[in-house]
């Protein structure tokens, strides 16, 4: 065997561990568990290689894969891009010697052997590259996506035409849609998919603990869906799920993944939140970081906001509501939520708080911890209610 698969092998081992598997990062650790595996056997180091070639194989002939994989250099070095995706657009030879030219600098991206090829460069920097880069979610995007469509490849091959349609929704959204989050690369991740996310559903909704409030008469809204995972999550658990996005990109990411999993309760609505009129009410709402949002795009006044989900709910229908940022200095700017108070004060008029707690970022360095509350409506609007929590306390008890 050649001594380059080995370090390649190690290689893997070591960019896969690179955040100490976390109980919740299942991807990364059946990845690890896998190359354990490749490293202690030689039978299975064969198959490992021959799955690493297709692997490269479907790196190279899609470019939208190639976008995410390779974006750091796709941002720095764009004739290579375009040599690539003029190369499979073209569907014969027009220039034997400029083919030629492309077929070399094609091959010589992937070649193991030579240290200097641009897959080494990406392997060192997946090892070596500060998660918090310059561009927020700049590293991230490229390490998940590197180790969600390996997984497709080691572990669960049968994840991979999915993997195709929604990376290449999320390279239309990359191109067509900005700003965009987590630099093009999905919010919401999902095990079940082999899509790790920014975010990992399951855990994220294992630590608000409010399984016990999902049953299956409630009707649900998500509002600012994104790309539908959470959505596809309630829908196992409640009668049917609204999910409003008005990303057309994310929500067609939410569409093929219900799809591909066989669930039909899901209405994916695409469409601007400032424009909706539901034309039903439902018994939980979901305002998860989108009381204003980061990409600037949803900036309402916070009481007329919390006076819709007030009228949009059935009587004592539930909210679960995720704060941005409370530690911010509460001015007003984009995801700050140092004003808590005050936004309690409004809540307060149209809903009792039934818990509380504060959760956990997912990655330390491009996040902050949020607030979650569970509320419930009230019979009416009480316009002096007072806030029975304050950020005193949140912070007191989060401590
Ligand atoms: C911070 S993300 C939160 C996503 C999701 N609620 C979650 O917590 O996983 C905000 C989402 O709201 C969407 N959004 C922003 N403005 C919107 C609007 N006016 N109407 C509908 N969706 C909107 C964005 O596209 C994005 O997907």
């Amino acid at each position: 065997m050649q001594y380059s698969v080995y370090i390649l092998v190690d290689s893997l081992i070591e960019i896969f561990s690179r955040f100490e598997p976390r109980n919740r990062d299942s991807v990364s650790m059946s990845l690890v568990d896998y190359m354990e595996k490749v490293k202690h056997s030689d039978d299975e180091l064969e198959v490992f290689i021959n799955k690493w070639n297709t692997f490269a194989e479907d790196i190279l002939s899609y470019p939208y894969l190639f976008y995410f994989v390779f974006r750091w250099i796709v941002d720095e070095e764009q004739e290579i891009f375009d040599v690539l995706k003029n190369y499979y657009f073209r569907q014969e030879i027009l220039d034997p010697q400029e083919d030629l030219a492309s077929k070399n600098l094609i091959a010589s991206i992937l070649d193991i052997e030579n240290t200097n090829s641009v897959i080494w460069q990406t392997l060192d920097y997946l090892k070596y590259s500060q998660v918090k880069s310059q561009k927020p979610f700049f590293y991230l995007s490229i390490y998940l996506s590197f180790k969600d469509l390996l997984y497709g490849h080691l572990i669960d091959p049968k994840l991979r035409p999915l993997h195709h349609q929604v990376f290449s929704l999320l390279h239309q959204q990359s191109v067509n849609w900005l700003p965009n989050y987590c630099n093009g690369y999905a919010y919401q991740g999902s095990h079940e998919i082999g899509i790790t996310g920014v975010k990992p559903t399951e855990a994220r909704m294992a630590s608000y603990e409010i399984d016990a409030y999902l049953t299956s008469d409630k009707t649900v809204l998500d509002i600012g869906s994104n790309n539908g995972l959470i959505a596809v999550y309630l829908s196992r658990r409640c009668k049917d799920v609204d999910a409003i996005e008005y990303n057309p990109y994310l929500n067609l990411f939410g569409k093929v993944v219900a799809e591909y999993l066989g669930v039909s309760n899901i209405q994916f609505i695409c469409a601007d939140f400032y424009c909706y009129k539901p034309d039903k009410k439902y018994d939980l709402i979901l305002s998860m970081a989108n009381h204003s949002t980061i990409d600037g795009k949803l900036k309402v006044n916070f009481d007329e906001y919390m006076h819709k989900i007030f009228i949009t709910l059935n009587q004592g229908g539930l909210f679960l509501f995720e704060s941005h940022n409370i530690f911010g200095p509460g001015k007003g700017g984009t995801g700050d939520d140092g004003d808590l108070d005050y936004k309690l004060d409004i809540a307060a008029k149209y809903f009792e708080v039934i818990k509380y707690k504060m959760t956990q970022k997912f990655v330390p360095e491009e996040d902050v911890d949020k607030l979650m509350i569970l509320f419930r409506r009230r019979k009416s609007i009480v316009p002096n209610a007072l806030r029975t929590i304050s950020k005193q306390e949140v912070i007191k008890k989060y401590n």
